[in-house]
């Protein structure tokens, strides 16, 4: 894989630097309610305020606003990266995507952006497939840079398309299923096995349109209805009833799973078993996150929703790598070149 030129190469001292990070967080009653992603971002920024950069611009998108938007203002991102990071020549510039330009790479707003700046260091991981303004227009304006984490990102998640200790296993949940093929197949092709729970499971048990056959869950948790406290009964997989819906992997399914994943040298996870978010279907997303916390080897989470259930579990810390990159992630791993990184020269 090419590897764009690091930060760590660039002559920032006494210069005025354009920073992209990935500050899209989640936001609840207008706080920030993780700040993975700022924290994150930090390294960087030291970095260059501890070379004598003169000033540090740092933009972000927030939410997918069509214009400008209020509720979607960077403005408590900013503050809790001035409580993480206190120094008065980092700027946190408004929400990258109020101006409709962001989004259609305009060469206008990438003008804006780059106006005043001497250089650009990307540490979006997370948006580097998006051809945007402040992740690809500015690159070509400014001498660009590849910060520490999307080098760092490029490194762990990379790995996994080289030569990894097997056995290899790669387990798939969630409801994105279109999202998701393009890693099922690129990757999963290349794996020992192939463990998918969650929607994805039901839309292969319906026509499995992979090249090889993957392992479905065996049994389900079935519900009456889509709601926290609906009647619940354990069934075998092909055998849901009728108007029922399968909302985790039954016991035997993580049992399997599990034993799967323990012995795995090498696994890659993305998406949750079933609707974690309530107790009573978290079972088995839960034992997946177990089991690849005991994994002996390489292990890397990637996507919002099994990270959240790791870090729930308080297992983060137990796996080789947590990606803060969703689409991102799954766009490298599928074999795709990022734009956000291929717009940087190579070292
Ligand atoms: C993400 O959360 O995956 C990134 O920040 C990209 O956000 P987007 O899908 O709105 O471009």
């Amino acid at each position: 894989m090419r590897s764009p030129r690091s930060v760590r190469d660039a002559d920032v001292a006494g210069k005025s630097v354009l920073v992209r990070a990935d500050l899209n967080v989640p936001l609840e009653d207008g706080q920030v309610a993780d700040d993975t992603r700022i924290t994150e971002s930090l390294p960087t920024l030291e970095l260059l305020l501890e070379r004598g950069a003169a000033s540090v611009a740092v933009c972000s998108h927030l939410g997918r606003p069509k214009g400008p938007d209020p509720a979607l203002s960077i403005a408590p991102v900013a503050e809790r990266l001035r409580e993480l990071l206190s120094d008065e020549r980092v700027e946190v510039l408004e929400n990258t995507r109020f101006d409709p330009g962001e989004t259609t790479n305009d060469p206008e707003t990438a003008r804006r952006l780059a106006d005043g700046r001497d250089l650009f260091v990307n540490d979006a991981f997370g948006s580097s497939h998006r051809a945007h303004a402040s992740t690809v227009g500015v690159a070509e304006l400014l001498p660009a840079y590849a910060g520490l984490l999307l080098e760092r990102e490029l490194e762990m998640l990379g790995r996994l398309l080289g030569d990894v200790e097997r056995p290899f296993v790669l387990v798939a949940g969630g409801a994105k299923v279109e999202d998701k093929l393009g890693v099922l197949v690129h990757l999963g092709g290349r794996a020992d096995a192939v463990l998918v729970g969650g929607k994805m499971a039901e839309e292969l048990r319906d026509g499995n349109p992979l090249p090889y056959e993957a392992l479905l869950p065996v049994d389900v948790v079935a519900a009456a209805a889509f709601e926290p406290d609906a009647e619940t009964r354990v069934t075998p997989f092909d055998e849901l009833p009728e108007g029922w819906l399968g909302l985790d992997i039954g016991p035997e399914a993580r049992e399997r799973f599990a034993a799967e994943i323990r012995v795995a040298r090498t696994v890659f996870w993305n998406g949750p078993m079933g609707v974690f978010e309530w107790e009573r279907f978290a079972q088995g997303t839960k034992a997946v996150a177990e089991a690849v916390a005991a994994a002996d080897g390489y292990t890397v989470i990637g996507g919002g929703d099994s990270v959240r259930a790791l870090q729930e579990l308080g297992l983060a810390d137990r796996v080789s790598w947590v990606s803060t990159g969703g689409g991102a992630s799954l766009e490298l791993l599928e074999g795709k070149a990022l734009p956000g990184v291929a717009v940087i020269p190579e070292s």
